[in-house]
C-alpha cells in the first residue's frame, strides 16, 4: 500500500526519537545519561491532580461541550491572558486543544494555502518546519546571528518577507535557544509584519519561564493592528509539569478561532473535561507553583551555563527563558574529527553515553540541545561526561 506524498514528505520529531533511544538503552542496563527531556521533572502539582480526579469522580467524562473547550477554562485563559500580558480576549476567541502543538497545527491548516511561505527564525523548534509542510506550504528559514543570541532584527524580517509571505512562527522564549526576546525587541519584529499584513503566530508555550528579570511581551500586545493579525498559543504542559495531559489552547481573531472549530469538530472533538478542569484550576496560579519551578530552572540553567561554557572549544549564549542550554561545538570538530553536531551527538552516545539532541534538528548543525529540565546531579554528571569526551 502507498503512503501519501504528504506523509512521505514529513520526518519523524528527531527530539522523540532520541529519547526513545535513551529510553531503550537504560532498559538494557546501560548507565545513561539523557539530556533531551523536552518536559519538567517536576511531578503535576498535587491541587491541580485532585481537581482532575474530583472531575472524574462528579462524572465529567463525556464528550467536552462544547467541543472547542468548556466555559470554565475559557474563562481561566482570558483571565490569565489578561493578568499576564494586559490582553484582553473573550471566550468566543478561545480554543482549547489536545497541546500547544496541535493548535499550532490547526492555526497552520486554517491559515495557509498551497504555495504560501511561512518564515521561521533559526534555529527552530523542530516541529515548525514540518507542520508548515503538512499544512501545504512552504516554510522559508530566517537565518539568525549567535553574537545576538540568536534573535532577529526588524531588518532581517522585512528582508525575507515576499508578497506569499503569510505568516510568521514567533517563538520566545525561544526552544532550543533559550533567548527571550525584550519587550523592544519584540515591538520592532511585530511593527515589520503588522505593517506587511502578515500573521504571527506566537508560541508562548515557555511565557512563564524566563530569567535574570527579562519579561516578555505578547506580539499581540504591541498595538491593535498586530492584536489583530496574531494567534496566540499556550498551554499547561510546561508551566505546570502537565505534558502528559495534552492541553493548550489558541487564542485570535474569531474568524480564525471559528475555523479551528470546524477542524476540531470533525478531529478530536476537543480535550477530555476532567483534564480542561485540572487545567483551569492550575491557572488560578495562587499557590506559587510556577514560580518556584521558575527559580529552578534559573539555578540549574545558570549553574550548567558556567560549567558549559568554560569546556575547550565550545561557546555558548547565556539562557534568559525555558530550559535548554544550546551549546556552539563546532570548535570541536576539527579535534574529534567529526563532521557535524550527528556525528558528535553520535560519538557521545556511544563514548560518554550521554544523549544530546544534534543541532541539525533545530536547523544549525554547529550546536548541541541539553536540557536543564533535570536535577542538578544529573547536570553535573552530564557536564561531568561531556568535559571528559572533550579531553
Ligand atoms: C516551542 C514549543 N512549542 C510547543 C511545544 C508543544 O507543547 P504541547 O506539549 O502543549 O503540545 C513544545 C514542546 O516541546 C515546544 O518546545
Amino acid at each position: 500500500m502507498n503512503l501519501s506524498t504528504r506523509i512521505n514528505a514529513l520526518h519523524e520529531s528527531p527530539t522523540m526519537k532520541l529519547t526513545a533511544r535513551a529510553a531503550r538503552m537504560k532498559a538494557e542496563g546501560i548507565d545513561v545519561v539523557a539530556m533531551t527531556a523536552g518536559e519538567p521533572d517536576f511531578d503535576t502539582p498535587e491541587h491541580i491532580k485532585a481537581a482532575a480526579i474530583e472531575a472524574i469522580r462528579r462524572g465529567e467524562t463525556k464528550y467536552p461541550k462544547p467541543a472547542s473547550g468548556l466555559p470554565a477554562l475559557k474563562s481561566a485563559i482570558c483571565a490569565a491572558l489578561l493578568r499576564n500580558q494586559g490582553l484582553t480576549y473573550r471566550p468566543e476567541q478561545v480554543i482549547v486543544t489536545c497541546g500547544a502543538k496541535l493548535a499550532i497545527q490547526k492555526t497552520l491548516t486554517v491559515l495557509i494555502n498551497p504555495g504560501d511561505e511561512v518564515l521561521i527564525p533559526t534555529p527552530y523548534w523542530v516541529s515548525y518546519p514540518e507542520l508548515v509542510k503538512l499544512a501545504g506550504g512552504t516554510p522559508v528559514l530566517i537565518e539568525s546571528d549567535e553574537r545576538r543570541d540568536f534573535k532577529l532584527t526588524p531588518e532581517q524580517v522585512r528582508a525575507a518577507i515576499t508578497p506569499r509571505t503569510k505568516a510568521f512562527l514567533y517563538c520566545s522564549p525561544s526552544n532550543p535557544a533559550s533567548f527571550t526576546y525584550t519587550p523592544e525587541e519584540t515591538r520592532g519584529l511585530v511593527q515589520v509584519l503588522a505593517t506587511a499584513g502578515v500573521a504571527i503566530i506566537s508560541d508562548e508555550i515557555y511565557d512563564s519561564l524566563t530569567f535574570g528579570g527579562v519579561k516578555p511581551l505578547s506580539p499581540a500586545a504591541v498595538s491593535a493592528e498586530a492584536y489583530a493579525r496574531t494567534i496566540t498559543i499556550n498551554g499547561a504542559s510546561k508551566i505546570f509539569a502537565m505534558t502528559g495531559w495534552r492541553v493548550g489552547f489558541a487564542a485570535g481573531p474569531v474568524h480564525v478561532i471559528e475555523a479551528m472549530i470546524k477542524l476540531q469538530s470533525q478531529g478530536t472533538s476537543g480535550v477530555a473535561p476532567f483534564i480542561q478542569l485540572a487545567y483551569a484550576e492550575g491557572l488560578k496560579d495562587d499557590r506559587g507553583e510556577i514560580e518556584r519551578m521558575r527559580r529552578d530552572f534559573e539555578r540549574r540553567g545558570r549553574h550548567m551555563y558556567d560549567r558549559v561554557k568554560r569546556l575547550p572549544g565550545v561557546t555558548c549564549v547565556e539562557p534568559t527563558g525555558a530550559y535548554y542550554l544550546f551549546p556552539n561545538v563546532s570548535g570541536t570538530f576539527a579535534r574529534l574529527r567529526v563532521r557535524d553536531s550527528d556525528e558528535f551527538a553520535e560519538r557521545l552516545l556511544n563514548e560518554a553515553h550521554l544523549v544530546v539532541i544534534p543541532g541539525s534538528a533545530f536547523g544549525s548543525d554547529r550546536h548541541i540541545r541539553m536540557s536543564f529540565a533535570t536535577s542538578m546531579a544529573q547536570i553535573d554528571a552530564a557536564v561531568d561526561r561531556l568535559e571528559a569526551f572533550l579531553k
